[in-house]
């Protein structure tokens, strides 16, 4: 594992195979053990850069406030200590949301973006609401219910792959108040990035799952025209966990338009 320090945060990385970056981008409240199912088939052709996000595992912030950009400049810190000016990014929904600020902030790092059930809007009022009403659930103890019941969500059904639910249940439950508290503020904070879809040459690779609760199939889908060049994929029985549930397709998929973004 590599770590490196820079003024308000801390970040931990794994570096798998070699050849051009790929760097895979965890969502919320997750870490980068997420792509452990397709890690091993894409680095057999790629440099696989794996980060742990600031306030995940040994990666730390020190900060009050840590936003999408702040995450995006994190991955800029990354791929500069490790030598490399350009990458391919795929981000699974938070991830995704830190891929689209990267492309807009360093733009000239970008050979492609992955969006895994991810959406280039901000938050709507009502689901901001949402989440202030989280972190206040959350503030007074209220983690273990909410990470309970978030999990099953972000599968196709509830009762569909019980095992991993488990894992990935217990992984979230080690994530600190604060940073859950951090993350979705900088979530309610994010900014619309259609325009970067719309303004940047880069091709664009969009995951959607039909039954994803959290990534809706019908609102993503409508943002997939908007680039020049866009790979839609479209997973059957498929929620926001495509890495979990289908990963030897998404390794394909992946694969896909890594080869074309080379
Ligand atoms: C995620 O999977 O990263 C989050 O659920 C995204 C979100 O809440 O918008």
């Amino acid at each position: 594992m590599q770590k490196l320090k820079k003024e308000n945060y801390t970040i931990t990385y794994n570096v798998y195979g070699s050849g051009t970056p790929l760097v895979l981008i965890h969502g919320f409240p997750l870490s980068g053990k997420l792509w452990d199912k397709v890690i091993p088939d894409l680095s057999k052709k790629y440099k696989v850069i794996v980060p742990d996000l600031p306030g995940i595992g040994e990666s730390t912030f020190s900060t009050e406030e840590f936003s999408i950009d702040d995450l995006a400049k994190c991955i800029a810190d990354v791929l500069q200590a490790e030598g490399e000016p350009k990458a391919i990014i795929a981000g699974h929904s938070m991830g995704g949301y830190t891929a689209l600020a990267f492309a807009e902030l360093f733009e000239e790092m970008v050979m492609g973006i992955a969006l895994v059930h991810s959406s280039a809007t901000a938050d709507t009022e009502e689901k901001r609401e949402q989440r202030r009403k989280t972190i206040a659930l959350i503030e007074k103890g209220g983690k273990e219910p909410f990470i309970r019941q978030m999990i099953p969500n972000l599968f196709a059904a509830e009762d569909y792959l019980k095992e991993e639910q488990k894992l990935i249940t217990e992984r979230s439950l080690l994530t600190e108040n604060k940073t859950l508290t951090v993350f979705y503020n900088a979530m309610i904070n994010r900014l619309d990035r259609t325009h970067i879809l719309k303004n940047k040459a880069f091709p664009v690779m969009w995951v959607l799952g039909k039954q994803d609760n959290i990534a809706d199939y019908k609102i993503v889908i409508q943002q997939s025209t908007l680039a020049d060049v866009n790979f839609v994929y479209t997973y059957d029985q498929c929620g926001h966990m495509s890495m979990v549930e289908n990963p030897q397709r998404l390794v394909v998929d992946l694969n896909s338009f890594a080869d074309y973004c080379i």
